[in-house]
C-alpha cells in the first residue's frame, strides 16, 4: 500500500525515508494506486543528469484529461469541479460540475479538431482568469496538443515572442479582459502581436466584455458558435508518459525567455500527490489557489493537480483591491474556502490595509494557508498566521519553480511543525542538497548553501523547448550531477530549510521572476541610452523593485530626466509588460566594471540596498572613480 495521504510527523519520516532508499518502488506504488492508466509503464524511473536525460514511468499510456475528468463522473458527477468567481461581486458565481466540465472540454477539444489542430501542435492560450482558460488547457491536453498558456498582463512584443519560439499555430484569447475598474483590449493586443507570427493560421475568441474588436477574415473566429456546434462526446488521445503536455516560458538571467517542457506521467503523479498532501484535502473542501492560470502555480494546483483529485477549485478572475482590498476576505466568507493559496506579496499589500475589512467577514472556514512565489517574510507571517488563519490554520510556505513543475519543500500541514520563513522539509521524493562555490556538498546542519537537487523527481521539466543545450547549460552546469535551482538556502539545526532568495540574475518582484537582461535590453532600446544595468533592492510590498543605472548617449543629455525616466518605463510596458518596470532610475556617467568589461553588479545592488558601508574591493575595478558619482547621486 502506498502512504498516499500523510497524517502524522512520523509517517512523513517513515514515507521520505522510503522515497529516498527505494524511489521506484515509492512511486510505483503512488502511480498504480491513485491513476486510470490506458497502459502500466515497462520502466518507472531511467534518468542521466549528465545529459541531461529523464524518463518516468516509460512506456505508460494515458491521458491526463480522464484522469482529472472522466474517473471522477461515476462518483462526482455533480460535484463542481471549477467554481469561477467573477471580477465583478455582482455578477453570479459559476459552477461548473465534473459532468459540465466534460462536456465542455469535448466540445473545445472537438473545436481544436475541426480548426486542424493535431496530437504534438502547439497552442497558445492568452486569456484571463475565466472558465474557457482551464477548459482549453484541458482541451489541449485531451487532444495531445501541447498547450503553452500565456500569461495576459505580458505585452504584444513578449507574446509574439513566445508564439514564435515553440511556433505556435493557434491562439486562444478574448475580446478582452476585466481586472478591477479596467478593461484590458486583450484581443488588440494579440492583432499586434500576430502581425510578426506568421505561423499562426487561427485564432479562436471568446466572449467576455463584449469590446468592439475587429476580426480578421479568416483567422478569427468567435468560439462561442463553434462550441455550440460541437459534439460532446471526444476520445481522449491515447498520450505516451513522456509526451510534453505543455510549455510554459520563464525568464532567466540573460537571453530570452526560456519554455520549459512539462511532460505527461511524471507531471500527473507529482501534481496531484502533492496536491493532496500539501493541502490536506478532504471530498468536500472548497480549494482557492489565487494565482493566475499563466503562471505554474495556476498550471499545477488550480488545474491539474486539484482536479486528479476530484478537487473543487476556485478561478479568481479579479484583483484584491476591487472593489475593495476586502475582496479575497469576501470570497473566502462567501464560498466557504477551506484552502487559501496565495503569495507573499499579496498578504503585504492587504495587511497594509489594516484588519478592519478582514473582520468584517467570517474566515472560520479556514483549514490550511499557503504562500509560494518568493520568501515570505516574518512580519507577513505573523500577520497572515494571526489575522487569518486565527492562530489554527497552518501556514504552508511551499518553495518550488515554474522547473520543478510541483511543490519542493513544504511543511505538510498538521503533520509538520511550522517555522516562520522556512519552508521546513522535503517533500517525499526531494533530495536537496547544499553546495559550495567550489561545487562540494554541505553537510550538516546549520550550514547555508547554493541549492541544488540530486536526484530526479516526477515532474521535473525534461528540457527548454527548442535548445536543449541552454537546459543543460543552465540547470545541469554549475554543479556535476545535480539539479541547480540558482536559489541559495540555509539549513537550521533540525534540517529545515529557509529560502535565502536567487544567487543569480533573476530577481523576484511581486512573486514573479524577473531577468535582468531581458529589461537591460528593453531599456536600451531608448534612443537616448547608451547602457544600462538593472538589479533589486528590497521593497515593503513588492519583496523586491527594480533599480536601473541609465547612462545616456550625448544626444539625451540635455533632456528632461522625468520625461525620459517615462519613455524608459513605456518601453519596458511595450517590450515585456508593467510588471518590469522600474521603481528607480538613476542616470550616470559609467558603470563600475571589472578590466575584463564586465558591470559588477555587486557593488550597484549594495549601493541600490543601500548597503555602501562595505562595498569590497573597488581598487581592481576599470573606473573605480564612478563609483562615488553613483553613491553621491543614489535614489
Ligand atoms: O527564488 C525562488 C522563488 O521563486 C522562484 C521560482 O519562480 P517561478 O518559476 O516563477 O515559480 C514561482 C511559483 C512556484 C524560486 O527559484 N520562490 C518560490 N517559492 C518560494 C520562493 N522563494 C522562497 N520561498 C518560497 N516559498
Amino acid at each position: 500500500m502506498s502512504n498516499y495521504h500523510i497524517k502524522h510527523l512520523e509517517e512523513y519520516y517513515q514515507v521520505y525515508r522510503k522515497s529516498i532508499r527505494e524511489p521506484e518502488n515509492f512511486w510505483e506504488e503512488i502511480a498504480e494506486e491513485h491513476f486510470m492508466w490506458r497502459k502500466k509503464w515497462d520502466k518507472v524511473l531511467s534518468w542521466d543528469f549528465s545529459k541531461p536525460e529523464v524518463k518516468w514511468f516509460e512506456g505508460a499510456k494515458l491521458n491526463i484529461t480522464e484522469n482529472c475528468i472522466d474517473r471522477h463522473l461515476a462518483t462526482r458527477g455533480d460535484k463542481t469541479a471549477i467554481l469561477f468567481e467573477p471580477n465583478n461581486p455582482s455578477e453570479e458565481a459559476e459552477h461548473i460540475t465534473y459532468y459540465q466540465l466534460y462536456k465542455r472540454v469535448n466540445q473545445f477539444a472537438n473545436v481544436l479538431k475541426e480548426q486542424g489542430i493535431k496530437k504534438g501542435d502547439r497552442v497558445c492560450i492568452y486569456l484571463p482568469m475565466i472558465p474557457e482558460l482551464a477548459i482549453s488547457v484541458l482541451a489541449c491536453a485531451r487532444i495531445g496538443a501541447i498547450h503553452s498558456v500565456v500569461f495576459a498582463g505580458f505585452s504584444a512584443i513578449a507574446l509574439s515572442t513566445r508564439i514564435n519560439d515553440s511556433d505556435c499555430n493557434m491562439v486562444i484569447t478574448s475580446d478582452g479582459s476585466y481586472r478591477g475598474t479596467k478593461t484590458i483590449d486583450l484581443k488588440g493586443i494579440v492583432d499586434e502581436a500576430l502581425e510578426s507570427c506568421d505561423g499562426v493560421h487561427t485564432v479562436l475568441v471568446a466572449k467576455r466584455t463584449n469590446s468592439d474588436i475587429t476580426m480578421k477574415d479568416g483567422r478569427d473566429h468567435w468560439l462561442t458558435p463553434l462550441l455550440d456546434a460541437a459534439s460532446v462526446d471526444c476520445k481522449a488521445e491515447i498520450m505516451d508518459a513522456e509526451d510534453p503536455l505543455f510549455i510554459l516560458y520563464t525568464s532567466g538571467s540573460t537571453g530570452k525567455p526560456k519554455g520549459m517542457v512539462h511532460t505527461t506521467a511524471g507531471y500527473m503523479v507529482y501534481t496531484a500527490y502533492t496536491f493532496k498532501n500539501v493541502f490536506q484535502y478532504k471530498e468536500d473542501d472548497i480549494y482557492w489557489c489565487t494565482a493566475d492560470i499563466g503562471w505554474i502555480t495556476g498550471h499545477s494546483y488550480i488545474v491539474y493537480g486539484p482536479l486528479a483529485n476530484g478537487s473543487t477549485t476556485v478561478m479568481f478572475e479579479g484583483v484584491p483591491s476591487y472593489p475593495d482590498f476586502g475582496r479575497f476576505w469576501e470570497i473566502i466568507d462567501k464560498h466557504k474556502i477551506n484552502q487559501f493559496y496565495t503569495a507573499p506579496t499579496a498578504i503585504r499589500a492587504l495587511a497594509k490595509e489594516g484588519v478592519g475589512l478582514v473582520e468584517k467577514h467570517d474566515l472560520s472556514s479556514l483549514k490550511v494557508l499557503g504562500s509560494v512565489g518568493e520568501p515570505i517574510n516574518e512580519e507577513a507571517w505573523h500577520w497572515y498566521n494571526d489575522n487569518i488563519g486565527k492562530k489554527k490554520s497552518p501556514i504552508v510556505d511551499t518553495w518550488w519553480q515554474t522547473e520543478t513543475g510541483g511543490i519542493m519543500i513544504t511543511p505538510i500541514p498538521f503533520v509538520t511543525p511550522t517555522k516562520p520563513t522556512y519552508a521546513t522539509l522535503p517533500f517525499p521524493g526531494i533530495q536537496p542538497a547544499l553546495m559550495d562555490e567550489n561545487g562540494q556538498e554541505i553537510t550538516g546542519n546549520q550550514v547555508d548553501g547554493r541549492l541544488c537537487i540530486k536526484f530526479p523527481w516526477p515532474s521535473m521539466a525534461r528540457t527548454i523547448w527548442g535548445n536543449h543545450q541552454r537546459y543543460k547549460d543552465t540547470y545541469f552546469s554549475a554543479f556535476k550531477n545535480q539539479y541547480f535551482t540558482g536559489d541559495g538556502a540555509l539549513r537550521d539545526e533540525v534540517g529545515y530549510y529557509r529560502i535565502t532568495g536567487r544567487v543569480d540574475d533573476v530577481i523576484i518582484v511581486s512573486g514573479h521572476n524577473l531577468g535582468t537582461a531581458p529589461i537591460e535590453d528593453a531599456v536600451n532600446e531608448h534612443p537616448a541610452v547608451a547602457e544600462s544595468a538593472i538589479v533589486g533592492f528590497p521593497h515593503d510590498i513588492k519583496g523586491n523593485a527594480l533599480y536601473g543605472y541609465v547612462i545616456l548617449k550625448e544626444t539625451g543629455k540635455g533632456r528632461d530626466q522625468n520625461n525620459l525616466k517615462m519613455e524608459i518605463n513605456q518601453i519596458i510596458t511595450e517590450q515585456i509588460g508593467p510588471i518590469a518596470k522600474l521603481d528607480k532610475i538613476q542616470f550616470t556617467s559609467g558603470l563600475p566594471k571589472t578590466r575584463s568589461g564586465k558591470i559588477m553588479r555587486r557593488i550597484l545592488r549594495k549601493i541600490a540596498c543601500k548597503e555602501t558601508d562595505n562595498l569590497g574591493d573597488t581598487s581592481t575595478l576599470l573606473n573605480p572613480e564612478v563609483v562615488q558619482e553613483i553613491m553621491d547621486h543614489s535614489l
